[in-house]
């Protein structure tokens, strides 16, 4: 299996991301899950983390904090699509599980220099503070890398948060900027990917019509996340974004994207935190992303709702 580290601020969708890597040992071996604040404040997303490993019955998962707010600016967060709580629908346990002493940035560091080169993935699902924040307390880390595989980011489909800016990047921008200007390998699952992965009405009734803890929770962890899009947007259902990144690491043909250039918007407060995507190559700067734009939605739905069913 593949070794990787979840860095992540759950979010209904990045406990799903979880939960997919979890219930797939033979693909994914999680080292630690790193959680960073974003869609919430970090003592929620820790705590959140914490409550997906004990639903999945997986209590042995070491889950630290990282940093409690992006490099240069202030938090901003997304309460409103997820809830106070940053998983408002199912009604879960609070953990019994510790949190790590630790902190997720030590953690990172400490596993790529233990691990042998090239063997670990990092897979960020929030803000990329603690990767950054990483690789710059740290630069002898940032060869030891595997592989990036992210979320966040838009072409396309430009911004949920602003006009231009996707949630993730727009949070720490000067964060986003260090590791795509790293070198590290980059595949990144923008909402040009997750746009179309909506979670119908029938994708959310396979969920609960799993009949477990897991399947239930997963499918009111979508009705309450969905409830956001289908007011603002009157789309079909809500786009599931996080999960993208560990069904790349077990089915990497469900995705199609180009090796592209991308650069982070970091000073115009019009634009901040854009993705620059070079998708057409009209300019001579290096690509430096594997830039996701094409998913097979049913293929993906139908991987989760299995997996999910194994938990
Ligand atoms: C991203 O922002 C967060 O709200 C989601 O969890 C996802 O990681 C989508 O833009
Ligand atoms: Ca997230």
């Amino acid at each position: 299996p593949r070794k990787i580290i979840i860095d992540t601020d759950p979010g209904q969708d990045d406990a799903v991301a979880i939960l997919l890597a979890l219930a797939s040992p033979e693909e994914i071996e999680v080292l630690g899950i790193t959680a960073v604040a974003g869609n919430v404040p970090l003592a929620l997303t820790a705590k959140n983390a914490r409550i997906i490993c004990e639903l999945a019955g997986k209590t042995d998962i070491p889950v630290f904090a990282g940093c409690d707010r992006p490099m240069g600016r202030p938090l901003v967060t997304a309460e409103h699509v997820h809830g106070q709580t940053g998983l408002n629908g199912p009604k879960l346990p609070d953990p019994e599980m510790p949190l790590q002493d630790q902190n997720g940035v030590d953690f990172i560091i400490d596993t790529l220099r233990a691990e042998p080169a090239g063997t670990v993935t990092l897979c960020p699902l929030g803000p990329l503070t603690n990767i950054a924040t990483a690789f710059e307390r740290a630069p002898d880390i940032v060869e030891k890398v595997q592989e990036v595989v992210l979320m966040g980011g838009a072409y396309f489909e430009v911004g949920n948060i602003t006009p231009a800016a996707e949630f993730n990047i727009y949070v720490d921008p000067q964060a986003a900027d260090i590791v795509f200007r790293s070198g590290v390998p980059i595949v990144v699952m923008s909402l040009d990917v997750t746009h179309k992965a909506l979670v119908t009405k029938p994708r959310n009734d396979a969920f609960r019509a799993l009949g477990t803890r897991v399947g239930t929770a997963v499918a009111e962890m979508t009705d309450f996340f969905e409830r956001f899009d289908r007011e603002k947007y009157g789309s079909e259902g809500a786009p599931l974004h996080d999960p993208c990144v560990t069904a790349y690491l077990i089915r990497p043909e469900l995705f199609t994207g180009r090796h592209i250039n991308v650069e982070i918007e970091t000073t115009s407060e019009l634009t901040m935190g854009m993705t620059v995507a070079d998708w057409w190559g009209v300019t001579d700067r290096a690509p430096n992303a594997l830039f996701m734009g094409t998913i097979d939605d049913q293929g993906y739905f139908d991987l989760l709702t299995e997996r999910l069913g194994r938990l």
